[in-house]
């Protein structure tokens, strides 16, 4: 169970949407600060982010601190009604640490030491960084934890954007242990690690090291094994700093900013959310629209569909890019909403005021370089005022889809490791394809992790779900047992929880429900197709598949070479359910062409006018019986919202090109 708590604030203040940003007042002199105020208050901020950064200006030398500036700004903001949500300033040690302490600083798989100078420069398991951390944390905590401004606790910052993996000694040190709570006895390692192959045997776990560069391909247990460790020693830290805050700041809830974004991997949000009194997210737009709103659904998938926080996205261009493009007209608004009508409770920025110094000075903010006579500046303010008319639905969880997506960091970790069939398979991808051609046919769909309680949807897509251990097939045979219809892509079923493989043919443990057999994948060259029966091409993968059960139905064929007349798309009914399996990679246009098929014996279907269908994403927000919904134009045209019923929140009418209508139904 997630814990449901949320910004502390006047109990008498109705819950809002909240709006704001990171606020990094060190970087201004003093009489900004007061602009600043005036202008938060003026495009209705309400809660800023305080201290991501300020640990050499808290704490400029061993045991010296500097509160006084803090004190001021934490007063100011509290005095003009903006809420703190209070950074432990943990993220980017200082200069004087690093200097004493180079052991805290990261090492690479190659065995390169990570030089201070940028940020993020520490290990996740340096006893000697936990140890200065959590002094910082303390005395924080000990000197605001009960200040009536401090709404939220913010540990660190993006943990593991840059140190996710650390190959140090105190890493192996900390692997060993990790290691030998899981397996017990070295024995077991070498069992799950397959260690006969390759005189990989261990004679003790003093000998294990992380995965470090190798003459060859480190085994794959040991990686994926590396992959879990490093999750769990960042979210060792988020707790450790936590701990300090519930015992010294009981009162206001803890958070940490995720990534859940396009290509970050590393960190296992289904599995931290637990950790934390609410979930908040990152994200910047690399992928267009879709990723954003794909994200979106996975963050409130990992929020279990209560509200979460967005904590940071761009309003315009970000630095880190190769070209770096400012947002187009209504891309600001539609961005910020998309996130609230996937369930964010709070639209934040990085950041309030552009820098003008340091590596981030080209990252757009809520204030450019321009000063707040600009059409950004007034962008966010209109974005406030949308905001507003939008607190209705503060507090509302987000109404669960038609159809859910699984998306499971273990099976994306195993799945993509080296020496396998192809290594061009991209986990993220398939998954996004998906969802897309769902939205394409105006389906709500969800993105849930793989231990989500399936039961409520009709439709299970199962993605590349390589790494299948014998409880989540069991949970799954279930669903479709209880009348649940699944589909499974090819690369599912393959393996255990130690990767080891699933004997007697492909697709392993998913073989019996879905009635099928291959011997061998066939993934294709780049340049390569494979034509289907349904008028679309498969690309990546194919696979030769026998039907071992009487009863399954071949929903398409492969239609030339080798494999011509066979099986490409099968469906087998099990219990009141289905089981289907889609052998190829379709790409979301391909998956259009297939997903009626896949949809419609289940009874999902879009729920849009179809005038709307494809050019509009429909997500919904329900609060008791009143269900908002949120029209989001996906197209660079107007969109006219014929035969759509309800009272407009938000828009009306037509949806501008990028524009957003929010209705209450
Ligand atoms: C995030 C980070 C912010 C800022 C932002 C720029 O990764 O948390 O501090 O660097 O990216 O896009």
């Amino acid at each position: 169970m997630l814990p449901r708590r949320w910004l502390r604030t006047d109990p008498d203040r109705p819950r809002r949407i909240s709006f704001g940003a990171d606020y990094n007042p060190e970087q201004w002199p003093r009489e900004v600060w007061d602009e600043d105020v005036r202008l938060m208050r003026e495009a209705g901020v309400d809660v800023v982010s305080v201290g991501i950064f300020s640990w050499a200006r808290i704490q400029p030398a061993p045991g010296e601190w500097d509160f006084a500036w803090l004190d001021e700004v934490i007063d100011l903001l509290h005095a003009n009604g903006i809420g703190v949500d209070l950074a432990t300033a943990t993220a980017s040690p200082p200069a004087w640490l690093t200097t004493a302490h180079p052991e805290v600083l990261p090492r690479t798989r190659e065995g390169h030491v990570l030089s201070p100078g940028g940020r993020q420069h520490w290990r996740p398991t340096s006893p000697v960084f936990r140890e200065h951390a959590l002094a910082l944390v303390e005395a924080l905590a000990a000197r605001y934890g009960s200040h009536p401004g401090v709404v939220a606790w913010h540990v660190s910052n993006e943990l593991g954007c840059h140190n996710a993996y650390d190959y140090s000694d105190d890493a192996a040190r900390a692997f060993r242990t990790w290691l030998e709570a899981r397996y017990g006895t070295v024995a077991g390692l070498n069992h799950a690690w397959g260690t006969a192959f390759w005189a990989q045997q261990y004679g003790s776990f003093d000998e294990i090291l992380p995965p470090r560069l190798a003459a060859t391909f480190p085994n794959p247990t040991q990686q994926l094994d590396f992959a879990r460790f490093s999750s769990d020693a960042l979210k060792a830290h988020l707790v450790a700093e936590r701990e300090v805050l519930r015992r010294l700041s009981p009162d206001v809830p803890v958070t940490t900013n995720f990534m859940v974004m396009g290509g970050t991997r590393a960190m296992d949000y289904a599995d931290w959310a637990h950790e934390v009194d609410f979930v908040s997210n990152d994200h910047y737009v690399t992928a267009g629209r879709d990723e954003l709103a794909f994200s979106a659904a996975f963050t409130s998938g990992i929020a279990r569909h209560r509200p979460w926080f967005l904590m940071e996205h761009s309003t315009s261009a970000v630095n880190w890019q190769p070209i770096n493009r400012p947002k187009r007209q209504n891309e600001l608004v539609r961005d910020s909403l998309t996130h609230v009508a996937h369930g964010a409770d709070a639209v934040c920025f990085f950041q309030w005021r552009q820098s003008r110094a340091g590596a981030e000075k080209y990252h757009s903010a809520m204030v450019p370089h321009a000063g707040s006579d600009s059409r950004l500046f007034r962008e966010v303010v209109r974005l406030g005022g949308l905001l507003r008319d939008l607190d209705p639905v503060a507090g509302s969880d987000r109404e669960r889809g038609q159809v859910a997506v699984l998306f499971d960091a273990e099976s994306r970790w195993a799945g993509e490791l080296d020496s396998h069939p192809t290594d061009r398979l991209d986990y993220h991808r398939e998954a996004l394809d998906w969802w897309r051609a769902l939205t394409d046919l105006g389906i709500r769909a969800d993105v849930v992790p793989a231990d989500a309680d399936l039961d409520a949807y009709p439709v299970v897509i199962a993605p590349v779900l390589h790494v299948v251990p014998s409880a989540l097939r069991d949970r799954l045979e279930a669903y479709v047992r209880g009348g649940g219809s699944l589909v499974a892509t090819y690369f599912s079923g393959i393996v255990d929880e130690n990767d080891h493989i699933w004997l007697g043919g492909y697709p392993g443990a998913l073989r019996e429900m879905l009635g099928i057999r291959a011997e061998e994948f066939r993934p294709l060259a780049d340049d390569e197709t494979e034509p289907l029966s349904l008028g679309v091409s498969g690309d990546l993968w194919s696979e030769p598949i026998d039907l071992v059960a009487d009863d399954v139905e071949v929903l398409a064929t492969y239609t030339s070479g080798d494999l011509a007349g066979g099986p490409a798309v099968t469906r087998r009914g099990v219990g009141s359910g289905s089981a289907s399996y889609v052998s190829t990679r379709l790409g979301a246009e391909g998956l259009r062409a297939l997903l009626p098929e896949l949809l419609a014996p289940a009874g999902v279907s879009s729920e849009l006018p179809d005038s709307l269908i494809g050019s509009v994403e429909l997500v919904a927000r329900r609060a008791g019986d009143d269900v908002f919904w949120f029209l989001l134009n996906r197209t660079d045209d107007e969109i006219a919202l014929a035969g759509v019923e309800g009272e407009f929140l938000v828009g009306g009418g037509a949806l501008e090109p990028r524009g957003v209508a929010v209705l209450r139904r």
